[in-house]
């Protein structure tokens, strides 16, 4: 299915107030092994929509997942954590449920007065969940009276709880669904040019749809990471020991044939004797990588030429980083991009997928780029041009 102008009902366009409303949150958040939240950005990107419910007196029922339970009841998985951590945020009591349905989730949610909160235990402990199965949609949709997905992160999950239920309530967008479709959607349907895209990552197998879908809207598209590597054999370089995928050789070639230009590949490039952040290291232009070492990182010469292709731009998208991110010696590639995305003045900027959100953090310029997803794999499949379950069931705009 392809993608047309998204443009979806939320919260403010509907009654909100003293209705029951169910709240499809993603708060599939990381613990420590004491069970403290360690990254809370997703539950702070939760917080305009919970607020603006709250001060229009709905009643809010949360429903998140956390992990991947399997169907079965995991107590590590209990989403106390998330709610403390809301609670504390909100600066108002969240009253966590045990349960997802059934007697005692009924009996508090009728007991709740305008501006409660309850969130209801981890929806994937039902295995009804993950399978979409009719019946649970319609017991979580009987909670409420209107049903608000603000859970990007999950809406690539054609779930009871991110599909099935609006088939039984009126369903609306919350506050973070509507800015990540904003931003991306604009981005890939209507961007202000010149648009540059970034991709990285180990594989050019799981980009492939992104790179179809992207090479015709963008005006350049830089390619590092692991990924890169196939487009240099591609080229006819040698490549070493690096990660290559040599079933899409031929792709990477029909790729560089039909973008016309576009595809900016690295021209040098960090290598290391051994795939260990203690490795041995030295920076070769591509055509010189020697037969037992691999590449882990883009050069200084690419970082220049990334940076240049980037200059003058008004959109860019950036999703998946530059090199062996994880080990700090080959994460520099990664993080000097980052830099240079956050420094671009007046463009809209938009970063989606873990390890290129962890850079902009860790290179400290997240308040610096327009739109950090919190979505790792909706956001990618939204770029492939998708229609995201999650949010293609959501009203239309009038
Ligand atoms: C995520 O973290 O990407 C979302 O919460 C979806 O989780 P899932 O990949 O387990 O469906």
């Amino acid at each position: 299915m392809q993608q047309t102008q998204i443009c979806k009902k939320t919260v403010r366009d509907v009654d909100v107030h003293a209705k029951r409303v169910l709240v499809r949150v993603d708060f599939n958040v990381p613990l420590d092994e004491a069970r403290r939240v360690t990254d809370d950005t997703r539950i702070r990107a939760a917080l305009p929509t919970i607020q603006y419910l709250r001060e229009h007196g709905a009643r809010v029922i949360l429903a998140s997942h956390l992990g991947r339970p399997k169907g079965k009841v995991v107590e590590s998985m209990r989403l106390d954590p998330a709610a403390e951590r809301l609670s504390a945020l909100l600066g108002h009591p969240v009253r966590k449920l045990n349960a997802t349905i059934g007697p005692e989730v009924r009996e508090a949610v009728m007991a709740m007065r305008p501006g409660d909160v309850v969130m209801l235990e981890n929806l994937r402990f039902h295995p009804e969940e993950e399978a979409n199965d009719p019946t649970f949609a319609r017991q979580l949709a009987s909670l409420a009276d209107l049903y608000v997905n603000d859970a990007f992160g999950t809406a690539h999950r054609a779930h009871a709880s991110t599909e099935g239920v609006a088939h039984y309530l009126p369903a609306v967008a919350g506050l973070l669904m509507e800015r990540e479709i904003r931003f991306l959607s604009r981005a890939i349907q209507n961007p202000e040019r010149p648009f540059v895209a970034i991709l990285g990552g180990a594989k050019v197998s799981d980009k492939i749809a992104v790179i179809e879908n992207l090479l015709p809207k963008v005006d350049r598209l830089l390619v590092g990471g692991g990924m890169a590597n196939t487009f240099l054999l591609a080229m006819g370089h040698e490549v070493g020991e690096s990660l290559v995928e040599p079933d899409k050789v031929d792709l990477a070639r029909d790729l560089l044939a039909r973008s016309g230009g576009k595809l900016i590949l690295p021209v040098d490039v960090v290598i290391a004797d051994a795939f260990s952040a203690e490795a041995e290291r030295q920076v070769v232009p591509v055509d010189q990588v020697p037969a037992k070492w691999r590449i882990m990182d883009i050069g200084p010469e690419t970082v220049k030429r990334f940076a240049e292709a980037l200059q003058g731009a008004r959109t860019v998208v950036w999703n998946g980083p530059m090199g062996v991110f994880e080990f700090e010696p080959f994460g520099a590639g990664t993080i000097a991009v980052a830099h240079v995305v956050a420094d671009l003045p007046g463009a809209t900027t938009i970063v989606g997928g873990g390890d290129s959100v962890a850079a902009v953090e860790a290179a400290g310029v997240a308040d610096r780029i327009t739109h950090i997803s919190t979505g790792g794999g909706a956001s990618l499949e939204f770029l492939e041009g998708r229609v995201l379950p999650g949010v293609a069931i959501l009203q239309d705009c009038d």
